[in-house]
């Protein structure tokens, strides 16, 4: 195996715990920026917008997948995972946005999706045209079906994108797909699967990639019994460690095997993980140093904007990275939710298990349904308050310009198989879909696709993406684009050691403040009222503020301001 990689330049090689607090920046390719006109993001326009990250000021990139890949999920149905999507771009060209990025002082992490490929991935096409008990077909998860001739599925489960998780081969077997058909589960049992992860993450690692984020890292080992359990019964199953199928304690051998190979780079790549577990006592042991080193906490794309749940997930969020010694992760918005602009601008959803937003999507995004106004500079200050937290921020593309979800998507475009595997009737947790916040940027005001490239862009993107474009934001005074390059600059003179201190003298009510060392003070207003503001500098606001009659300031509702006290 190879050993260390010397594309990063010095600068970035000197500090290994560049993670811990990193502001993350997430691209989901094929809506970033579109080099070539064809209407799909690709590596030509990532390569050409690295002065914008720059001039935003994170620290990393998230890529999500840019593999080969037929889009039956979004590129989380992987043909190759040592090449790049023709449509997409060429391993130079990779190379380049490597070189680009490293180049601009921001690092590089790349989606690693371990738990299934695609049905095109050149062993499951094997496995098809192999007979049943060969080699071929025991690298994913195959079964004889039930009834006289086996023509029922092995068990009655149902895929995560609804409709069933179990499909039949044409020589009468079924394999088992957690998500779309066309993600045909890895068998983790494997050898060969553990062999060819190592390479596929030696190969990146090789070209200068500096750490991966982990589709689904608490799905990899399963433990099917011969008599499988029905749905009802994997339900009362505990989630501790013991589920055939998800978030086992023995899925941690993997990731032993991948620290080695992380930590014989210098410095050590880095991994986050993508696990839904049942309690952050077990999300800790995917953070571990002996593991993937971090995990993602989602807790914040699902609590409404109110003081006491922020308080809450903070609190529990820094208890548990003291735990595992790794540093925490917060997150608004992803490539799966609905854009936080907009959950904040709804009436607080009403209980499980459709998520927030969802049904406002479902009704066609009505306008007398949402206070778009609100739900953005609610948005602003809950990004202040993010960007002000110890740990590593990570961000979504398109939640700099401000951006609100897309509702207005005819049916017939929508991508997403959480969409067309589903009915009006049985619409499970991603109602419509995720195609929403999946729309093409828009970085001028007008002409095709708004700036996103020559051609036409690959979803369609409704009119008021004019007025968050980057060229309407950009050097706008008060701009959303504004707020964030401020925050993301002051952010990096600021943040210093992993602690931080609740101010219990300003806490209360709708108020939440917590110090930094350094005299760094964070002061969010969740309410609708005015309220006092410390004495201090100023260093930033998420909207602007008042005058008190006694010549003071101070802070409206639905605002975070940053302020410098003395250390
Ligand atoms: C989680 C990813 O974030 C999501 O986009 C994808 O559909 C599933 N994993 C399956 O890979
Ligand atoms: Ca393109």
């Amino acid at each position: 195996m190879t050993t260390a990689s010397l594309t990063a330049p010095a600068a970035l090689q000197a500090d290994a715990d560049w993670w811990r607090q990193a502001a993350v920046y997430q691209i989901y390719p094929r809506s970033f920026a579109d080099g070539n006109g064809d209407g799909i993001g690709d590596l030509r326009g990532i390569i050409s917008r690295v002065p914008y990250l720059q001039q935003l000021g994170v620290d990393a990139v998230w890529l999500s997948p840019f593999y080969p890949s037929a889009l039956a999920d979004g590129g989380y149905d992987v043909d190759d995972y040592r090449d790049v999507d023709p449509k997409i771009g060429t391993l130079a060209e990779f190379d380049e946005m490597v070189a680009a990025l490293h180049g601009a002082g921001i690092r590089l992490i790349v989606d690693v999706v371990p738990n299934h490929s695609s049905d095109r991935h050149e062993w499951f096409q094997e496995a098809l045209a192999s007979p049943k008990g060969s080699n071929a077909r025991e690298r994913y998860i195959f079964r004889d079906g039930r009834g006289e001739n086996g023509e029922l599925p092995p068990a009655d489960w149902t895929s995560i994108f609804s409709g069933p998780a179990w499909t039949r081969v044409p020589d009468g077997q079924w394999y088992l797909h957690s998500f779309a058909t066309e993600q045909p589960d890895f068998n983790w049992k494997h050898p060969e699967v553990h062999e060819d992860f190592l390479r596929t993450l030696a190969f990146w690692s090789d070209r200068g990639v500096d750490g991966f984020r982990i589709d689904v890292a608490h799905g990899l080992a399963k433990d099917l019994p011969a008599e499988l359990p029905s749905t009802a019964e994997l339900k009362e199953m505990p989630k501790d460690g013991s589920h055939p199928l998800w978030d086992r304690d023995d899925v941690h051998e993997i990731y032993a095997e991948w620290r080695e190979l992380f930590n014989r780079y210098d410095p050590p790549r880095i991994a986050v993980a993508e696990a839904w577990v049942e309690t952050p006592e077990r999300r800790a042991k995917y953070a571990s140093p002996e593991g993937l080193g971090q995990a993602f906490n989602f807790d914040l794309m699902e609590a409404d904007f109110a003081a006491e749940h922020f308080r809450d997930i903070v609190t529990d969020n820094l208890a548990q990275s003291a735990v595992t010694g790794s540093s925490t992760t917060w997150v608004f918005s992803n490539h799966d939710g609905i854009r936080h602009a907009t959950r904040y601008g709804l009436p607080p959803r009403e209980g499980r298990p459709v998520k927030q937003g969802a049904a406002w999507v479902a009704a066609g995004g009505p306008e007398d349904g949402i206070d778009r106004e609100l739900g953005l500079r609610r948005a602003r200050a809950a990004t202040l308050f993010e960007l002000a937290l110890p740990g590593s921020a990570y961000l979504y593309q398109g939640e700099e310009l401000g951006l609100h979800e897309v509702a207005e998507i005819p049916d017939e475009q929508r991508q997403d198989p959480a969409f067309w595997r589903t009915t009006a009737e049985d619409r499970g947790f991603d109602g419509l879909g995720r195609d929403g916040c999946r729309v093409p940027l828009p970085w001028t005001r007008s002409g095709s696709s708004f700036g996103f490239g020559e051609g036409g862009a690959h979803l369609p993107q409704p009119a008021w993406f004019a007025d968050f474009s980057v060229e309407a934001e950009d050097g706008a005074a008060g701009s959303t684009l504004e707020l964030y390059r401020s925050a993301l600059r002051l952010r990096s003179e600021l943040q210093g050691a992993e602690t931080l201190e609740w101010d219990e003298e300003l806490s209360g009510g709708d108020v939440l403040a917590f110090a930094r060392p350094g005299g760094w003070l964070s002061v969010t207003n969740f309410g609708a009222e005015p309220v006092a503001l410390p004495e201090g500098e100023v260093l930033l606001a998420s909207s602007p503020l008042e005058s008190a009659d006694d010549g003071g300031l101070l802070l409206p509702g639905a605002t975070t301001a940053w302020v410098q006290r003395s250390a």
